[in-house]
């Protein structure tokens, strides 16, 4: 007899108001079996995690782990059962230490029932260092970069004794070096203890990679599966996208002007030290850099969200001050931040507001606001991204990731600003919707004169979409370099140490 499936999830639905997202959806894993599960923003890859995790009850289906049907799939049940998700928006306790992420609910007790600290953070080094992760067990989860809070849930599912763990997007948040780690991790894991897993990316590099299997979904239903070997890249993104999405990077030749922003001698976030930059009117400048190297941190100083910044800020030529956000915005800076749901969107409001939040001024007509120019713009971009919501009264926050990205990327278009900071746009978004970011990007250089500063841990973005790129590493910029003389490998000589 053949072995059972780790999983089966059969003929599993799901629907939210205005929204059928899953649609008779069947999905299986054998042990040991790393199967990659892609699709446009917005397909159904996280509500069918969800469904697998307890977190969503489905309308209709079955769960069964080794051939046994689940009877009442709550989270509880399902970790019961060996199945760990880490989310695409990961769900921490921010300010608890690390080690009491990693044993949540089950942390070591003294007899007499008082938590034993120094069992607990002995129990989570191991784990750490098993994996070969380089955290601290007392430090706080809120003091991590993304990367390292998405290598505390690993801990976590591992010290669960997982079976089947699901990655929802992992690498959107690690860089290449973080990446291959996890990778090999991954391998060991299905090789030598037979966990499965389901990872779930857009980045198809990655899928080839590390999948044997792959899933593929569209707006709910599954419409190919197949092994990696079977198939080329430009096949699966025809079967995700159900259309032709061309060459993904547009061409352009910039229309270079005055000097906007230059910075002399920048310190900032207690990493970026004396970090000089400067962007063109009319110019896209890359921020290339493994994470940790201080990009963000270099972003949000040029940005006035970081109160301890110092350095000599110019724009326009004229000596500036920024002290706080609301001076960069005063000052016509806007900023997409890394960490969109803490920074960049009202998530409780609507897709409308969000997207005509920062462009209230454009909006007006007299003293009033004009319903009509309102519509016409939230129109619009949705359209043009793709933003995959039944309409733009929905809320936000019941969007799939990528389209929640859409939305703050959308926030631009109207948006006063004439400088602009990006931090990793792209990051989550589809093959279709980066497309469709790349040319709006373009657009906001070329026919407004945008600065733009892009940062980004992905390589060909640096490179097809930059015209200067800088390189960073630990703090410092290591390089400025021409992007369309340079080669990724000059680039990563830079951010990595030669
Ligand atoms: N809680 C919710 N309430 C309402 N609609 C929801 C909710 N969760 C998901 N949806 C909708 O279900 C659909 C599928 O979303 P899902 O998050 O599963 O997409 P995804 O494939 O993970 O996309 P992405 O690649 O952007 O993460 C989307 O149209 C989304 O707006
Ligand atoms: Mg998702």
């Amino acid at each position: 007899m053949p072995d059972l499936p780790v999983l089966a999830l059969h003929g599993i639905s799901k629907s939210f108001p205005g929204v059928k997202a899953l649609k008779s959806v069947s999905f299986s894993l054998e042990a040991g079996e790393i199967r990659a599960l892609v699709g446009e923003n917005g397909a159904g890859k996280s509500t069918l995690m969800k469904v697998l995790s307890g977190a969503y009850g489905a309308d209709a289906g079955t769960i069964s782990i080794f051939g046994k049907a689940v009877e009442n799939p709550s989270p509880a049940t399902m970790i019961g059962k060996g199945v760990a998700v880490i989310y695409q928006e990961m769900a921490q306790a921010p300010h608890l230490s690390v080690a009491e992420n990693v044993l949540l609910g089950r942390l070591p007790r003294r007899t007499g029932g008082l938590v034993d600290w120094a069992e607990a953070r002995r129990q989570t080094a191991a784990v750490l260092e098993r994996l070969g992760f380089d955290i601290d067990p007392a430090a706080r989860i809120d003091t991590l970069s993304v990367a390292k809070r998405q290598m505390v849930e690993i801990a976590r599912a591992l010290t669960r004794n997982a079976r089947i763990i699901v990655l929802d997007e992992p690498s959107a948040v690690l860089a290449a070096s973080e990446i291959a780690q996890l990778f090999a991790i991954i391998r060991k894991l299905s090789a030598e203890d037979g966990v499965a897993f389901v990872y779930i990316s857009h980045r198809l590099v990655e899928v080839f990679d590390i999948a044997e299997t792959v899933t593929v979904m569209r707006d709910g239903e599954v419409v190919h599966q197949c092994r990696t070997n079977e198939i080329d890249s430009e096949t699966l993104i025809r079967h995700m996208v159900g259309r032709e999405v061309g060459d993904i990077f547009p061409k352009r030749v910039p229309k270079i002007g005055n000097e906007a922003l230059r910075i002399s001698g920048l310190s900032a976030g207690g990493l970026v030290e004396d970090a000089s930059l400067y962007v063109r009117r009319g110019e896209i400048v890359g921020l290339f850099g493994l994470a940790g190297a201080g990009r963000t941190e270099t972003l949000k100083g040029l940005f006035g969200a970081d109160r301890a910044a110092h350095g000599v800020l110019t724009l326009d030529g004229k000596t500036v001050r920024l002290a706080s956000p609301r001076d960069g915005l005063a000052n016509g800076l806007g900023l997409v931040p890394e960490d969109r749901k803490v920074a960049g969107l009202f998530l409780k409001q609507s897709v409308g507001f969000n997207i005509t939040i920062s462009s209230l001024k454009h909006l007006m007509a007299g003293p009033l606001l004009s319903r009509v120019k309102e519509t016409a713009l939230v129109d619009t971009i949705i359209r043009r991204l793709r933003v995959k919501t039944p309409n733009a009264r929905a809320a936000v926050q019941n969007l799939s990731g990528g389209n929640q990205q859409k939305c703050v990327i959308g926030r631009l278009v109207g948006a006063e600003c004439t400088i602009l900071l990006a931090d990793e746009p792209t990051r989550g978004v589809d093959v279709g919707a980066k497309r469709e970011i790349y040319d709006l990007l373009f657009e906001l250089s070329d026919s407004r004169q945008l600065a733009i500063v892009i940062a980004s841990s992905e390589l060909p973005e640096i490179l097809n979409l930059c015209d200067r790129v800088y390189v960073m590493r630990e703090g410092r910029i290591t390089a400025e370099l021409d992007a369309r003389q340079t080669s990724e490998e000059e680039v990563m000589r830079y951010a990595t140490h030669n």
